[in-house]
């Protein structure tokens, strides 16, 4: 099976570039928000990108004409039911980026599971829900599997892909297609919370605010030594706030609840920011102050 047409669901940052990649590989790409406010925001967010990577020569002015032309909006999630959205109903592939919220995401699975034909794959982008509890909401679990997309997407070459243990060889070597055509390398983890990826990600960022909490060494010192010291683009600081603070404590309580395990439970530091509201770069606040004009080393 060949994938034609892909529906994003939610086209907040990871949604936004999930979107903008399908759009550009020449998918008929489709993405739902909650409200015309967001969704007016998710479609500049697309728009602000491709502007960019042009301006950067990375695409031409055609090719981003004709990537904004198949990109198309709707807020009714009622409409899916109601099967006014036809087109939807239609889509091959729906990628779930909706808020990181178990309900949530198991409601709009059954959903989606009574609306797409009975062929369409279902897959979510969460990084840290067990693909299998989505799985479990639908009567199609081999269809179901993770497509774990890296901030930015238009930049980030890698996709995680999960598979569950009902994932079917199908539907993972179909999504392997769409990946291949986007443009990105792929690695397959099995359904545990973290994956690979964030896994091993978590416990070294967490181990930096663990240091900077004891007074080990500045926030500056610990970021330029993994930069230099390892050549990773962003010191575990910037990732962080780059990542958002608040998106931090989650993927780590997942990772503590899965596991019990101390290297995954989020520093007392992280918690004061996020309850303070510094949430990194978005609020112009994490463990660099970006609205007072403070910014990392580069
Ligand atoms: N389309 C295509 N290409 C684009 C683009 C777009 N819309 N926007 C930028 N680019 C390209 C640029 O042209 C450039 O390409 P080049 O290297 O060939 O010149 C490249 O992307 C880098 O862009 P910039 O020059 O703007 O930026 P920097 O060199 O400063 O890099 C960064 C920025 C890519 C964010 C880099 O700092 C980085 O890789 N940081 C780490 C990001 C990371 O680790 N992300 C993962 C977070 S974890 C996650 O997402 C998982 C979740 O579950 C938490």
């Amino acid at each position: 099976m060949e994938i034609q047409r892909i529906g994003i669901i939610g086209v907040g940052l990871m949604g936004a570039g999930i979107a903008e990649v399908c759009a550009r590989a020449g998918y008929d790409t489709l993405v739902r928000e909650i409200n015309d406010e967001f969704l007016a925001r998710g479609l500049d967010r697309i728009e602000t990108s491709m502007q960019s990577a042009v301006q950067r020569g990375k695409l031409t002015p055609a090719d981003q004409e004709a990537a904004r032309s198949r990109v198309r909006g709707t807020t009714r999630l009622e409409d899916f039911a109601d099967r006014d959205l036809e087109d939807f109903a239609d889509r091959d592939l729906v990628i779930e980026a909706a808020i990181e919220d178990l309900h949530l995401k198991q409601e709009l699975f059954a959903q989606l599971d009574q609306i797409c034909p009975p062929q369409a794959i279902l897959a979510s982008n969460t990084s840290s829900i067990p693909i299998i509890q989505l799985a479990a909401a639908t009567k199609r679990p081999g269809r179901v599997l993770g497509m774990h997309f890296f901030n930015p997407v238009p930049t980030m070459q890698l996709i995680e892909l999960v598979r569950t243990i009902t994932t079917s060889d199908e539907a993972l070597e179909t999504v392997r297609a769409v990946g291949e055509r986007l443009g990105k390398r792929m690695i397959v983890s099995k359904d545990r919370a973290g994956f690979i990826v964030n896994y091993l990600l978590m416990p070294y960022m967490l181990d930096a605010v663990r240091m900077l909490e004891q007074g080990f060494a500045s926030k500056e010192d610990i970021d330029l030594g993994m930069m230099l010291g390892t050549s990773y683009p962003m010191g575990p600081f910037t990732l962080a706030d780059f990542v958002g603070l608040d998106t931090a404590v989650h993927i780590a309580d997942v990772l503590f609840e899965a596991f019990k395990e101390p290297r995954f439970a989020a520093p007392t530091l992280l918690r004061q920011m996020v309850a303070a509201g510094w949430l990194g770069r978005k609020s112009g606040r994490g463990f660099y102050n970006y609205q007072a004009g403070e910014r990392p080393p580069r």
